[in-house]
Parts: structure tokens; sequence; C-alpha cells
């Protein structure tokens, strides 16, 4: 396979990546620690993270990013104090009663990925009419994972796929990258450039398994709730100097040149 037709355009032939990143996910993280640290709940480490949520929402396109996909609560966090999950249960309808009208303002599509099972019939109408009410939108896209997990999400994909066998409508052998990624609850969305992680932390916990082949990872020391404009800027200007070669390599005189 040539080398060109494995990399991206966007005159990146030396691999060197200059441009933003497209696609930016972020495990929000440190919520708890951040409510510890000031002898508050961690209820309100969770609120004070939505609210950090707003603020990079709106920052983030004027980085020349144009999809943010954020993680919310996964599959496995069910495994928290009953009462702090109610609190993660409760924020989205918190976050989209204050922000929906601003998002859908400005251009914004939200898309809320995740497994609903276990979810409030309120919950799951609140995250269906911010997706209704935006679905005309395209000028950012934010996908919310919510009850979400990547294992989980390739296993439903892998489920559809032999549903559609079992009904006869495909053959086994019909299976390609693409096709699968198409089952994906990202389907529709680039995969991620950038996925980073606030609060110290330094692994995925199971968010966009597949979709993180070929990101670049920016971890900061940073607790989500005080995460700011500027240090998404650090971790896209991060982003920047990183050499992509998606598997391929670079000639050495390209290397310097960048
Ligand atoms: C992120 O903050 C929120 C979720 C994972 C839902 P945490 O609650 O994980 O905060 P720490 O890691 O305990 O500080
Ligand atoms: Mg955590």
């Amino acid at each position: 396979m040539a080398v060109q037709e494995n990399t991206p355009s966007k005159g990146e032939a030396s691999g060197v990546a200059e441009a933003a990143p497209l696609h930016v996910a972020i495990v929000m993280d440190g919520n708890g620690r951040w409510a510890k640290r000031r002898g508050l709940p961690r209820s309100l480490g969770h609120r004070a993270g939505a609210d950090t949520l707003k603020r990079i929402v709106e920052a983030a396109p004027k980085l020349n990013i144009r999809w943010l996909t954020v993680f919310g609560f996964s599959t496995e966090n069910w495994s928290r104090p009953a009462a702090e999950v109610a609190e993660l249960m409760a924020l989205p309808k918190r976050y989209f009663e204050t922000d929906l009208a601003r998002l859908e303002r400005e251009g914004v599509r939200v898309r809320v990925i995740g497994s609903t099972q276990g979810l409030s019939r309120d919950l799951i109408k609140i995250c269906r009419e911010a997706e209704a009410r935006t679905a005309g939108n395209d000028a950012f896209f934010l996908n919310v994972a919510f009850n979400y997990g990547g294992k989980a999400d390739i296993v439903e994909a892998a489920r559809r796929f032999a549903e559609e066998v079992a009904a006869g409508r495909a053959v086994p052998g019909d299976l390609t990258e693409a096709g699968f990624e198409s089952l994906l609850a990202t389907a529709g969305s680039p995969p991620p450039d950038l996925i980073v992680r606030p609060s110290g932390e330094q692994r995925l916990s199971n968010f966009m398994l597949w979709e993180a082949a070929y990101a670049e990872f920016v971890f900061q020391d940073v607790l989500w709730p005080d995460y700011s404009a500027d240090h998404l800027k650090a971790a896209v200007a991060e982003f920047q100097t990183r050499n992509r070669r998606y598997g391929a390599v670079v000639p050495d005189d390209a290397l310097a040149a960048g």
C-alpha cells in the first residue's frame, strides 16, 4: 500500500500534523477530587464539571475544532453509590435546561451516544429532544457519551450485524471496517484526532475503543472543574507538535522539513 493512500489529506504528506484537530474527545475526570479538596460533596464537583462543559463547548469552535465528544457517564459508573449515580443522571437535564437554547441557536448539533438501558424515561426524552431540536445544525457537533462503554458499543455493533446475517440480509463476508463503523454509536463522526484526559489519570477507561485507533493522547494535570479554554488550547498545541504516521513511514527529509 502506498504511503499516501493511508495518510489523510490536508497537505499532511509529511506526516506532521499542523492543522487543528477536527475531532477532540475528552474524558471529563477529576470532579470528585476537586470537590474533596474543597471539603464539598462529590455532587458539587459534578455540577462544577457541567459548568466546565459549557465553557469548553464554547471554546472548541474558536480553536477550529468541529467535533467534540465528551464522556459523561460510563457503563461502569453504575457501580458508584446510588446517590452519586442519581446526581450524575440529573446532569444532562441540568445541562440541556440551561444550555440547549444556546446550542440550538449557535448551530451545534447534539447527539447523546450510549445505551438507554437503565435510564429513566424522562432522561431519555430530554436527550432525544436535545437531538431533535438540533438535528438541522451543522456548525459544530457535540456528542455526549452517556451510559456509554466502548466494549458494549462494539458488542452492540456485532450483534446488529449478526442480526442482518440471521435475517438473510447479509453474509459474513460482507463485513468491512467501514461497514462495522457504520454500526457504532459514533457513526457519522470522523474518528477523534485527539483524546484528552485531565485529572492526571492516563488511561482510556473503555472510551471510544475502536475510534481511538489512531488518536493522539494528551493527559493534563488539572481537574475537570478547573479545566479552561487555555487548557484546551494547550492540548491542541501539543497535538500540533505530534507526528502522525498512521502506521506508515515518513522520509527523514520530510521530518526535518516539518
Ligand atoms: C468525572 O469525575 C465524572 C464521572 C466519571 C462521571 P470523577 O467522579 O471520576 O472524579 P474523581 O476521579 O473521583 O476525582
Ligand atoms: Mg474519575
